[in-house]
């Protein structure tokens, strides 16, 4: 529940004016789940800050270079004392809240935070930041107050899992690409990056036991140009990520309170990797690291031993770069057909006595024998297994976790039978890749749909879900598949302003939804997109396309006439 007493958000503004020190705003996202505004401001100029002994390492690094910052953001450094009496800015341990909560107080004398976890800090860091001018944000002077209104606050997230998907596959993106989406993660609290490393057209993992895959698979000869089968732009497209790379990556988003969950993508989606070692195939192939989109046929042959001992090699080395408590192993879109025809496939069906039945193929039970196979050995590691709906066709094995793609349905099928799941749903939205207007003449390429920033806002997460089954819910993520997405800028614009709204999404209670509330804090937010320099989308100001093609969005009137042209 979200309280606002003693003041409304429009009184506020009084407060603003009326007050010597003026705070600028009170528009963080997400919202805070109970909130009270009170009368007065405080100034952090100076501010002397404590943190108690007893508050986490990376916490107390994160508030380090918070305060740091602050004094160069005012000109003026403040001291760290070691009695709390004397601060005015303290941070400390209250072990009766919950991990990731924390609580904040503003009053006329300063600033105290509380939490118990890493993340309570780092949230309440985040909190604060939002609630000053978006100057905080830059290593600079400004001639800004950096004043924080008088506030209570008690705050803790709907969901443990708050998760933003990126597809590097389809098209590489950099390391400082990658952190600069780490960083906006941050601000919104997210706290897991789910990062899809391999696919038929890219392989981005350095293994150091199977060098081919980073010399051979992480490149594809060229890419479809725009929606046009069968074109190629005859420009060879790729690149990997070395393992101190990734590491690099696991350690930064680290400090911000996010866990990267890699994803190998298995036993489909893996004509790269087929292309460099053919001999894991049903066929032999040859194959080619795919230069157009879609689902392909050559899948991993898993009637040849060799190909789990590929697997078991390329997990090892994924375990020691990441070490997140969950691998997500894939098994979306994996086709039958080689399977239905290979002699060691249909081998290893008889040895394993699979037959079709339940409405499942045999072949289908041979994924769930590969999905039990894959998890065995990583629960046998200490980890657990994510993996794509698809994995609830034919049988599971308890302890699996179902992503929810197709629809809410796979989500409400696993939470029913007891597996957890986490909801990204393309029909509600979840899919970023989606357009986020009518108006797809204007839009730069999107692979299809429909997903503005209202729709993803109106996400109900439990929609579905049975009442005893809502535990099993684990949290939201939003998808960002990039076929169609090829520079920075455009991820980003993909990216802004869902992440926002996928955020309330992930972290508000249902009750302290609000998107009137929302909206008004969102243009704090474009203030921080434009001071950090991200790309963002301005179609819910009426403004559409990427930088220096941006164009005035249709009329309603003019918008209903071309769409029904469109249809003509
Ligand atoms: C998916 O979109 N193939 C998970
Ligand atoms: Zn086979």
């Amino acid at each position: 529940m979200k309280h606002l007493t003693l003041l409304s958000w429009v009184s506020l503004a009084c407060v603003a004016a009326c007050g010597t020190a003026e705070p600028e705003t009170f528009s963080v996202i997400p919202s805070p789940n109970q909130i009270t505004v009170q009368a007065g401001s405080y100034d952090l100029k100076g501010a002397a800050f404590f943190v108690d002994a007893a508050v986490p390492e990376k916490a107390k690094n994160a508030i380090e270079e918070f305060r740091v910052q602050l004094g160069t953001v005012t000109g003026k450094q403040s001291k760290t004392v070691s009695d709390e009496a004397s601060a005015a800015v303290k941070f400390v341990v209250d072990g009766t809240l919950a991990d990731e909560e924390y609580t904040l107080d503003v009053t006329g004398e300063g600033v105290r935070a509380a939490a118990s976890s890493d993340n309570g800090f780092l949230f309440a860091v985040q909190t604060i930041k939002q609630m000053l001018p978006v100057e905080v944000y830059v290593n600079a002077k400004s001639s800004k107050a950096m004043v924080l209104p008088c506030v209570s606050i008690q705050d803790k997230p709907r969901f443990k899992y708050r998760g933003l998907h990126l597809d590097p596959c389809r098209h590489f993106f950099s390391i400082e690409e990658t952190k600069k989406i780490l960083d906006l993660m941050a601000i919104y609290k997210l706290n897991v990056l789910h990062w899809h490393l391999t696919e038929d057209q890219g392989w981005r993992m350095e293994i150091k036991q199977y060098p081919r895959l980073t010399e051979v698979s992480a490149y594809r000869n060229g890419t479809m140009i725009n929606k046009e089968w069968g074109s190629n732009d005859g420009i060879r497209h790729g690149g990997f990520y070395t393992q101190e790379e990734m590491k690099d990556v696991v350690a930064y988003a680290d400090k911000l309170g996010i866990t990267v969950i890699p994803e190998i993508d298995l036993p489909g989606h893996m004509v790269a990797a087929l292309t460099a070692y053919p001999e894991l195939g049903c066929t032999g192939g040859p194959y080619e690291v795919w230069t157009r989109w879609g689902v392909a046929e050559d899948v991993l042959c898993v009637g040849k031993e060799e190909t789990f001992t590929f697997l078991e090699n390329v997990l090892t080395e994924m375990l020691d770069i990441f070490p997140s408590e969950y691998i997500h192993i894939g098994g979306d879109e994996c086709p039958k057909v080689r399977w239905e025809k290979c002699p060691d496939c249909q081998k290893r069906i008889k040895a394993l006595g699979l037959r079709d039945h339940d409405g499942h193929t045999a072949e289908q039970y041979l994924q769930s024998y590969v999905t039990a196979r894959i998890q065995k050995f990583l629960n046998d590691k200490g980890r657990k297994i994510i993996g794509w709906d698809e994995i609830l066709e034919g049988e599971l094995a308890e302890g699996a976790t179902v992503m929810s793609w197709r629809g809410t349905q796979g989500g409400i099928q696993a939470a029913s039978h007891g597996f957890d799941a986490i909801m990204t749903p393309s029909s509600e939205g979840y899919y970023f890749d989606y357009y986020q207007s009518h108006e797809t003449d204007k839009e730069p390429l999107g692979i299809g749909g429909y997903a503005p920033i209202e729709k993803v806002y109106a996400y109900e997460p439990f929609k579905g879900i049975p009442d005893d089954a809502t535990g099993h819910i684990l949290g939201v993520q939003a998808n960002v598949w990039t076929e169609y997405i090829a520079t920075p800028e455009h991820l980003e614009y993909m990216i802004l302003p869902r992440l926002a709204a996928l955020s309330e999404v992930q972290w508000c209670n249902a009750d302290n939804k609000d998107f009137t509330r929302f909206d008004a804090a969102l243009n704090h937010s474009v203030k921080i997109y434009d001071e950090l320099g991200y790309t963002y989308c301005k179609d819910h100001w009426g403004v559409i396309g990427l930088p220096g093609s941006e164009q005035p969005a249709r009329t309603p009137e003019e918008l209903e006439a071309w769409l029904a042209e469109q249809k003509d």
